[in-house]
This record gives C-alpha cells, sequence and structure tokens, in this order.
C-alpha cells in the first residue's frame, strides 16, 4: 500500500516556534513515531505532507525512503493529501496517517487495512464520552453514509459518539477522483478529506469501520499539556512491558525510556531512572534511584548507584559505578572494577579489578588490572591545543592527590607518592614522588598582636 503522513497543520496551540510534528515523545519527534509505525508495515511508498515550518520538518526527519510533498497554503486535510498523489501507486491502496497522532499501533492498523482490502473505503473510527471537535460518523441502517464536521454538525449530529479517527484507508485511483470533486463549502472553507466518504457511497464504493485496540492509539497532540499525556501513556506502556518481562521496577510511573532499553533477567531499577538511546542491562544488574543512563551496556551483576550518569560507556560484569559517578563517551570498565563518587571518567579504558573511588578525572587513560586509582587523581590529558594518552599499567598504585601529566606513562607495579606530579615516565615497581622535601622550623614561633594583651 501507499502511505501519506499530514504533517502540514500549523500547531498554534502549542506555543511554540518548533513545528508541532517535531515535538519529541519519548525523546523521538511525534512524525517519526508515525513514520515508525508505517515502516513497520512494510509500505511502497511513505509520502509526508509538510508545510507549516518549511524545511525544518524534512530536514530533522532522516529516511531515504520518505518522498516529501509541500501543502502551501494549507486549505484542509483533503487538500493535504491531494498533495500527495503524484508520490501514489494507483494499483494500492492509501492509509492515510496524522503526523500529531503518535501511539498508533501497527496491529490496529493492520486490522483497517485488512477490512478495507483494495476496493472498500476504511475508516477507523472510536466512540468517546466527549466528541466534541470531532468529525461524527453518520450510519444508515447500521451502513456508514458520511462523516460531518463538529463545526458543520446540527444538535443531532453532535450527539452521535462515534468519531473520525482521521485514519483512513481508501482505493488510491478512486480516491484522486473523490478529491479532485471536493468542493471547500462549509464553516471552516475547507477541503475536507472527510467528505471523500459521501462521495464513496454516492459511487457505490463500500465504506467499512474498524476500531483501535486501545482508544489511546487515537490521540492526538494539540497542546502541551496533550504532549504530556502522551508521553505518560507511552512510558506507562514500556514500564508494563519490563515488568511482565521480569525487570523489578520500584515505581512504574517513575521511569522514563527514550529509546530502547532492554533488561537481562533479575534486573532491578529504582525510582527517577531516564534511559536514552540504545542500553542494555545484563542479567542481575541493578539501577539505583535518579541515574541517566545514555547509549551504554551494563554488564551482568553491574550496580549503578544513585545520581549516575552514564553516556555512550560499556559497564563490565559486578562492576561498582557511583553514587555520583560520570561515565562521558569512550569509557569502557572491564569486570569488577570500581568507580565511586564523583569520579569523572573519558575515553578511558579500565581493566579489571581496578578502582577509582573518590574525587577523579580519569580522561583518554589506559588503565591495566588491579589499578588503584587514589583519590583526588588528575590526568592532565590537555594542554589547551591537544590531548595526550595516560597508560597506567598493571598493578600500579596511584597515590592521592596525584597528577598524571599526559602523555605518561607509569609502568607495571608502580607505586607513586601522594600529591605526585608525574611529568616522566615512572618504571615499573618502584615508588616515585615528587614532593618539595617537608620540613620543621624549630625556632618558628606564631606572631602575637601588636601593642597589648588583648587576644
Ligand atoms: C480532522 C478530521 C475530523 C477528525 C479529526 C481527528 C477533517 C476535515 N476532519 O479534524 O473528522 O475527527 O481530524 O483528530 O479531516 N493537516 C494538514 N494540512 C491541512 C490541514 C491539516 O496537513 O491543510 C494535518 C494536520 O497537521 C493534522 C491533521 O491534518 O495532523 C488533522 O488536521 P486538523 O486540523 O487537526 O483536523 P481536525 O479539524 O482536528
Ligand atoms: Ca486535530
Amino acid at each position: 500500500m501507499n502511505v501519506v503522513i499530514l504533517a502540514a497543520g500549523m500547531g498554534k496551540r502549542m506555543r511554540s516556534e518548533l513545528p508541532k510534528v517535531l515535538h519529541p515523545l519519548a525523546g523521538k519527534p511525534l512524525l517519526a513515531h508515525v513514520i515508525d509505525c508505517a515502516r513497520s508495515l512494510a509500505p511502497a511508498t511513505i509520502v509526508v505532507v509538510y508545510g507549516h515550518g518549511g524545511a525544518q520538518v524534512p530536514e530533522s526527519i532522516a529516511g531515504a525512503d520518505l518522498r516529501w510533498a509541500l501543502q502551501e497554503p494549507q486549505l484542509g486535510t483533503g487538500h493535504a493529501v491531494m498533495q500527495a498523489l503524484p508520490h501514489l501507486d494507483p494499483g494500492q491502496p492509501t492509509l492515510v496517517l496524522y503526523g500529531d497522532v503518535p501511539l498508533t499501533g501497527r496491529d490496529t492498523l493492520a486490522r483497517l487495512a485488512e477490512a478495507a482490502g483494495a476496493e472498500r473505503l476504511g475508516l477507523l473510527t472510536v466512540d468517546l464520552p466527549d466528541a466534541t471537535g470531532y468529525g461524527r460518523i453518520v450510519r444508515d441502517d447500521g451502513r456508514i453514509v458520511r462523516i460531518v464536521e463538529h463545526k458543520d454538525a446540527d444538535a443531532a449530529t453532535r450527539a452521535i459518539r462515534e468519531v473520525n479517527t482521521g485514519i483512513m484507508v481508501a482505493p488510491t485511483a478512486a480516491l484522486a477522483r473523490w478529491l479532485g470533486a471536493l468542493s471547500n463549502d462549509n464553516a471552516q472553507k475547507e477541503y475536507y478529506l472527510t467528505d471523500v466518504v459521501a462521495a464513496a457511497v454516492h459511487d457505490g464504493v463500500e465504506v467499512v469501520s474498524a476500531q483501535p485496540a486501545h482508544a489511546w492509539e487515537t490521540l492526538g497532540v494539540n497542546s502541551k499539556r496533550q504532549l504530556a499525556e502522551l508521553e505518560r501513556i507511552y512510558q506507562n506502556r514500556v514500564a508494563e512491558s519490563l515488568m511482565d518481562d521480569g525487570v523489578w521496577l520500584a515505581d512504574p510511573a517513575r521511569i522514563d525510556v527514550r529509546g530502547e532499553l532492554s533488561c537481562g533477567r533479575d534486573v532491578a531499577i529504582d525510582v527517577n531512572c531516564v534511559f536514552e538511546g540504545a542500553v542494555a542491562l545484563g542479567d542481575g544488574a541493578r539501577v539505583g534511584a535518579h541515574c541517566v543512563i545514555r547509549n551504554a551496556r551494563i554488564g551482568p551483576g553491574a550496580e549503578i548507584l544513585p545520581f549516575t550518569l552514564v553516556e555512550d560507556a560499556i559497564v563490565g560484569a559486578r562492576a561498582r559505578v557511583g553514587p555520583y559517578a560520570r561515565l562521558r563517551p569512550g569509557t569502557e570498565l572491564g569486570d569488577d572494577t570500581h568507580v565511586g563518587n564523583f569520579v569523572e571518567m573519558k575515553n578511558t579504558r579500565m581493566a579489571a579489578g581496578s578502582k577509582a573511588n573518590h574525587l577523579s578525572y580519569v580522561g583518554d587513560a589506559v588503565v591495566g588490572e588491579r589499578v588503584n586509582i587514589g583519590a583526588g587523581t588528575i590526568t592532565c590529558n590537555y594542554d589547551g591545543a591537544n590531548k595526550y594518552q595516560t597508560v597506567i599499567e598493571d598493578d600500579a598504585f596511584i597515590g592521592s592527590d596525584t597528577q598524571l601529566v599526559a602523555p605518561v606513562r607509569v609502568g607495571r607495579g608502580a607505586t607513586l607518592g601522594a600529591g605526585t606530579t608525574l611529568t616522566r615516565d615512572a618504571p615499573a615497581d618502584k615508588l616515585t614522588l615528587s614532593r618539595a622535601k617537608q620540613a620543621t622550623i624549630e625556632s618558628w614561633k606564631r606572631p602575637s598582636k601588636k601593642g597589648g594583651a588583648r587576644s
């Protein structure tokens, strides 16, 4: 089939410079959700009708498989679909979706397409307790005969609870004909896509309907409040599916997944964690409260303690990270490593069994196994123009408050005395330190205030 996604509308009620369909839901533009769902149906073509916001919309959405049709000015939903016609294969039915209705499920759309087949007009409809604002489905003897927009409806029609969700499937050649004959003689002076229903009935084309599995699948976003409502619906669904897979969530209402989170067995996630991009948590991994984890792999049995930020990093099995740790891009922690509070790591490989437990910056470094990095250690990796690497070999011991001025290497089993500023390589198995000699001045007396006894 063909898919047309309407995304030209203005979205005035969002009160934003950003085009409505580019507002993120779960970290991804509304329109991208609709496109991904369309792709899951493997259509022959996907045409996105854009207009308001101009080139910003196509420029923000990637996809070599997408075709873009400009609608300028925006004269209604029927006029919008008309702009897509040149891209459509007339031999296949066309599914119309809305760029601001992000949660429609693949199964619901497949059911609608199935009901419509190649010859019928299919409408996705839903019964709403309050149908205000929606187009009403008018039936005669059970058969759909037309849609009447709320603004054009009389009191009796407004009493109808079955509404048009806007999503439809139509035989394309007939659709083109019906659109060509639309008029804008209505309350909004627009070319209504919904008027093709009466045209189909007039041509003797059967009009059928399907209902979504869940009513929220048809909810659209017109305001920031609705965006937040849909975000919660989406997140609740993710939380439920995680729990169904056996993940322990301290509170399903306090987790946000903005991407793909995959979990092994017996994973535990405490409150207020945010997962972004592709995150994998191994068997038995535990994530403490208030962590943000983005594009990362956390090994089995690893523990991420509260208030930790992990980005583009790999954490080995049984590692312990945090509280208050920051793993920046390119960090790879081996098995059984420990990274403690106020430690920042960037582009650093730290092998199995090594520890940096307190208050350190380790950047552009290669750290061997069983290394101990003392509190307050800093790799001075940047001279203001270039970055250099620090290498710390297996079993080295870095005393507290040490600066490693890169490029520099600490040999296997070497010990650095506390407070060392290391500017040349430290040989293996030796103690190296740079430190002013400690002295005690025997004759020194603390000065006292001149001119009196008052202290
Ligand atoms: C439309 C339907 C109504 C249905 C409702 C469901 C029509 C005439 N009415 O009404 O029956 O109950 O959706 O939400 O179709 N758009 C364009 N170009 C335009 C106008 C709209 O691309 O010129 C896009 C919008 O960006 C939006 C969608 O079409 O994604 C729906 O437009 P909107 O103006 O919200 O339609 P409604 O009046 O809500
Ligand atoms: Ca709308």
